[in-house]
């Protein structure tokens, strides 16, 4: 267990909206080792950016974590108050690159500043330091430290992402979360994105969680793959496990949506009807109404995430005992 550089445990994070409660992450468990990629998959709005914030303590009200554990190297982490948080955590230790932020560069300063600043502000680098490392970092990512001089609006998309991740790097965190770290961008820009993020992995040693509602690009660069739907994990194991040997009817979905040709995004056609309104999950397994193989106890009780060989966890009522 020591050798986790981030455990999460029955994490819930709910939202205390006008409208009801929004039951975003309900009891997420989840490991990530050293130098090991984790990938979560699952639909739009099933809660990987709120499992995320969470790790990272900032999820945005009205969202409240509201029970669980994390422990980072070994540490209860949402113990600590804000400010040991920020001063020890986020950032240090636990990086993220957020969700569609290549463009939240701020268009008026030059990307070497925005790189330095951080570093001279928060680490206490002097300027000449700050920008060594600036152009260091922007080496590691790949791209010439002579664009450093550039402003946002001359770098391409896959430029921009890249000093998104040289940021998220600054400060040598052990663990980088990655959130769709590639949406925005082309099919060739993409594998390269995820090439740079396999060989950081490499070459830095770090763990990353890279988040992703495409499965095939994960599968591809991941150790282990979590799927999640409507707040929960429904399956987990080996990327070879989930990719070669899906058990979840949900995660079977999921594989077969996988497009022949990557990247192209595809309805999920074959699974009917959408994911659960989350202020009213459906009782039983949140995947009964629109599963094809359920049975009457599926739609009253939850399965539990059992181990239906080494590694390999799936939640549902086909492979555990309680069915029979
Ligand atoms: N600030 C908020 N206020 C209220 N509800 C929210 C808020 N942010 C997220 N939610 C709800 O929490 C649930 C999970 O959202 P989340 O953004 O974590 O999903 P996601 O899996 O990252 O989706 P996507 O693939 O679209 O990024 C959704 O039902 C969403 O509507
Ligand atoms: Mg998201």
């Amino acid at each position: 267990m020591s050798e986790n550089v981030l455990e999460v445990k029955d994490i819930k994070t709910f939202f205390y909206t006008a409208k009801g409660i929004v039951r975003a992450v309900d009891g997420v468990s989840i490991s990530v080792r050293k130098g090991e990629t984790v990938g979560i998959a699952g639909e739009s709005g099933c809660g990987k950016s709120t499992l995320a914030y969470s790790i990272i303590r900032l999820v945005p009200p009205p969202g409240r974590i509201t029970g669980g554990e994390v422990f980072f190297m070994g540490k209860d982490v949402l113990k600590l108050s804000e400010e040991d948080f920020r001063k020890e955590v986020r950032w240090k230790g636990i990086s993220m690159i957020f969700q569609g932020a290549m463009n939240a560069l701020n268009p008026v300063y030059k990307v070497g500043d925005q790189i330095a600043e951080p570093l001279i502000l928060h680490k206490g680098l002097s300027k000449t330091e700050a920008y060594k490392r600036a152009y260091e970092l922007l080496q590691i990512v790949g791209i010439d430290p002579r664009r450093a001089n550039n402003y946002p609006h001359e770098l391409s998309g896959g430029m921009k992402q890249r000093v998104m991740i040289a940021m998220a790097l600054s400060l040598n965190p052990s663990l980088v979360i990655a959130d769709e770290p590639t949406t925005a961008l082309d099919v060739v820009i993409q594998a390269q994105i995820m090439n740079l993020l396999k060989n950081l992995k490499k070459e830095l040693g770090i763990s990353i969680i890279l988040i992703t509602h495409d499965l095939a690009l994960i599968a591809e660069i991941s150790d282990k793959v979590a799927i999640m739907y409507a707040g929960k994990i429904v399956e987990y194991g080996l990327s070879e496990q989930i990719y070669d040997n899906p058990l979840h009817p949900y995660t079977k979905g999921l594989v077969l949506s996988v497009p022949r040709l990557r990247g192209e995004l595809r309805e999920l056609a074959w699974i009917p009807g959408a994911p659960p309104d989350l202020r009213q999950p459906p009782p039983g397994c949140r995947f009964h109404p629109r599963c094809n193989v359920k049975i009457p106890l599926c739609i009253k009780e939850e399965p539990p995430l059992i181990e239906v060989e080494p590694s390999h966890y799936v939640a549902c009522w086909l492979y555990s005992s309680g069915s029979r």
